[in-house]
């Protein structure tokens, strides 16, 4: 009997694959370099399943171009690249890799927000360019993080984390009240996090970390009306997906003095950045990079792998998005 075809649109760290290879045909993209549209829908013709990412759209015509599509893996915890209505309408199921990213997202987090917080990129360039003067009292002044507020927007996984390890910074904690009312028992019980509306997190944080994921109701809820009700002092961290904030808005909060600085690791046109961002010094910009440490890529390739071969073998695998398609 010959062994079912498995996809993999771009190269991931092998380490996670050895399993999938000894039960499937894979064919791999070897480009580093995200498929364009007709290759990938080329490539998944006769494939019974595809380990794909947060660049390839899977919808319906994705769907359509694979008639023999068995399930689909994502490798990466965002999901907005995926159509998962169309899928279970399909009886096609698709999966994320949760968890296994959670920290390593959050530490970068905590990177960025320091960096901006200490200035820490541009002093380095200071450095590089051989133009320090030397000690000086009046130079690179930045701004404290322990004792300050930290606002977390999307307190599920990710923004949990990040929000336990601001512990050792004695922070008071604010979280974004979510849609459905269910309160953070972690945050509340650990770290005393307040659960808070939208005005009150925007006015009252010197930190807003945003991890909620991206869905037509956060889709530029960081507008110049938001940054507005921001402190001017207030610096914005993003590591969960670009469209949440809009970034020509964010350009000009930041050139305008709304809020005082921007980490971001994600971006809204994606590898593009607003006009005028990479100009602004009071932004550290990081090339989406949130999983990228050797250990986590490596376990998102496993729990994708893992996965597709249930999905292969008809069983519910361990992070599906549509379980009841398999019931
Ligand atoms: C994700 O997993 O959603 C990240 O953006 C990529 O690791």
């Amino acid at each position: 009997m010959s062994l079912p075809k498995v996809v993999i649109t771009r190269p991931l760290p092998e380490a996670g694959l050895s399993q999938l290879r000894e039960q499937v045909q894979l064919v791999e993209n070897k480009k580093d370099r995200p498929m364009q549209r007709t290759e990938l829908l080329e490539a998944v013709q006769d494939a019974h399943g595809v380990i794909g990412l947060l660049t390839d759209r899977i919808d319906a015509e994705f769907f359509d171009a694979a008639p023999k599509l068995v399930g689909y893996a994502n490798y990466a915890v965002g999901y907005d690249n995926i159509d998962v209505t169309e899928a279970t309408r399909r009886g096609i199921p698709v999966s994320n890799t949760p968890d296994v990213l959670t920290r390593a997202t959050a530490e970068l987090a905590w990177g960025l927000l320091f960096a901006v917080a200490r200035r820490i990129v541009e002093t380095d360039g200071v450095m590089r360019s051989g133009h320090w003067p030397g000690w000086g009292p009046m130079q690179y002044m930045g701004m404290d993080v322990s004792g300050r507020t930290l606002g977390i927007v999307g307190a599920g996984r990710i923004g949990t984390a990040m929000a336990l390890m601001s512990r050792g910074f004695d922070m008071p904690v604010l979280y974004l009240e979510s849609p459905s009312g269910r309160r953070n028992q972690i945050l509340e019980s650990k770290v005393n996090a307040q659960c808070v509306s939208w005005e009150e997190l925007l006015q009252r944080s010197d930190f807003v970390s945003v991890h909620c994921p991206l869905t037509p109701a956060t889709r530029h809820l960081f507008d110049r009306r938001a940054f507005r009700k921001m402190k001017n002092s207030a610096i914005l961290i993003n590591t969960a997906r670009g469209p949440v904030i809009k970034e020509d808005d964010l350009v000009a909060a930041l050139r305008e003095g709304d809020i005082a600085g921007a980490g971001l690791d994600v971006y809204e046109k994606e590898p593009v950045m607003a006009d005028g961002l990479a100009a602004l010094q009071q932004a550290v910009l990081l090339p989406h990079v949130g999983s990228a440490t050797h250990t986590t890529r490596e376990a998102m390739a496993e729990l994708a792998a893992r996965n597709l071969l249930a999905m292969l073998h008809g069983t519910v695998p361990p992070t599906c998005l549509n379980p009841e398609v398999l019931a």
